[in-house]
């Protein structure tokens, strides 16, 4: 139920520390270790490639899932929508593993594809928050999301579960394999300070309105960009955004921008750089000069450490490797509030429906 909320989004956005929370306790003993199927996580181990399907905000949260269990786990990802890997299947490895994305568990794109896996006999583990969906139903093993129902079409807390429950198979089967740097990561306490870092940041959500009326009430179109796990949540950022408030948005590689895209820069044309990688950040920084003498209007996400006095919105910081569960809460609030000032329906976009059971 909404409650006192407007509406499910806003309600669901913040419901996002208590869900980092409850992961936490469904998935992590009072040892910090982590509670996950044995056959999961021994299957995985075997595998020599990971295969992340998905379609839409599912889809965004697994570019994020490969950088984390590329790290932890070394073993190789890839992320592929649904609707083109089955019907343009690439060469596969000798020992696939395929993870299905879906919230709702009912996607038909993803389910196409899960039907081909298991003719093939691959092993399949659905990340789903819906108990007894089909995609559940249908792959070897499922892990629960734990978000509690998600009614607004925008997903919100379902892409953060996903990054997080996504995090624990990376520390499991990593501490597996005796991987150092998984050893190393104390997940219970880690998503522990994202739940808080989330909500210094949903307090701040009249800031953010005030912003989004300075920036978007007018414009056709905006961009976000980033590099690596920033590149990542701006492509989610532009697709809440986009889908929401019908402005014309694109996430982009910051370092693309130069080969083309560039030359979509207009005076007073909103520029949204997330900045939450020290590696990457000059570059981003320097990227973001470029729009500006072109006349972006630049509106900085930044990781306090990495902050300038001048950015708009700043993060506290958090591992690294986390960052996206943090910085995508921002451009949450923003397509929320560009949608409602602009007067549209923030639960119930025009030709969307919540899950999308036709290919
Ligand atoms: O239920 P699923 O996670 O499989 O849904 C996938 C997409 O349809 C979904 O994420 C869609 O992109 C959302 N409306 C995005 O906010």
């Amino acid at each position: 139920e909404k409650g006192t909320y407007p509406y499910y989004m806003l309600k669901e956005i913040d419901d996002q520390p208590a869900v980092m929370r409850r992961i936490v306790q469904e998935y992590t003993n009072t040892l910090g270790e982590t509670i996950i199927d044995e056959k999961i996580i021994e299957t995985i181990t075997a595998s020599d490639r990971i295969y992340i399907v998905a379609c839409g905000t599912s889809y965004n949260a697994g570019w994020v899932g490969k950088a984390l269990l590329e790290k932890m786990t070394n073993i190789p990802v890839e992320v592929h929508l649904s609707s083109e890997f089955g019907y343009n299947m690439p060469l596969l490895s000798e020992k696939p593993f395929f993870i299905f994305l879906s919230q709702s568990g009912e996607t038909a794109d993803s389910r196409q594809v899960l039907v081909q896996v298991n003719e093939q006999g691959f092993s399949s583990l659905t990340l789903t928050n819906v108990v007894g969906s089909t995609l559940s139903r249908e792959a070897d093993y499922t892990l629960l999301l734990h978000a509690g129902p998600e009614i607004a079409v925008a997903s919100t807390k379902a892409y953060t579960a996903q990054i997080a429950v996504l995090a624990v198979l990376a520390k499991a089967v990593g501490d597996n394999k005796r991987n150092q740097f998984s050893l190393d990561f104390d997940i219970a306490h880690e998503l522990s300070v994202i739940a808080a870092v989330i909500e210094t940041i949903i307090d701040e959500k009249m800031l953010i309105s005030q912003l989004v009326e300075e920036y978007l009430t007018t414009t056709r179109n905006a961009f976000y960009i980033g590099r690596g796990v920033d590149y990542y949540v701006s492509m989610e950022a532009s697709l809440k955004l986009k889908e929401i408030s019908y402005i014309q948005a694109e996430g982009f590689a910051a370092g693309e921008l130069k080969h083309g895209t560039i030359a979509l820069v207009e005076e007073g044309t909103p520029v949204f750089g997330i900045i939450t990688d020290k590696k990457t950040a000059a570059h981003t920084r320097g990227n973001l000069k470029e729009v500006e003498s072109r006349g972006a209007h630049n509106f900085v996400i930044a990781l306090a450490s990495l902050s300038k006095e001048t950015d708009q919105f700043i993060i506290p910081d958090v591992h690294p490797l986390l960052t996206p569960l943090v910085s995508v809460v921002p451009t949450q609030l923003i397509a929320y509030f560009a949608t409602l000032q602009r007067g549209y329906d923030v639960d119930k976009p025009r030709n969307l429906a919540k899950s999308v059971t036709v290919e």
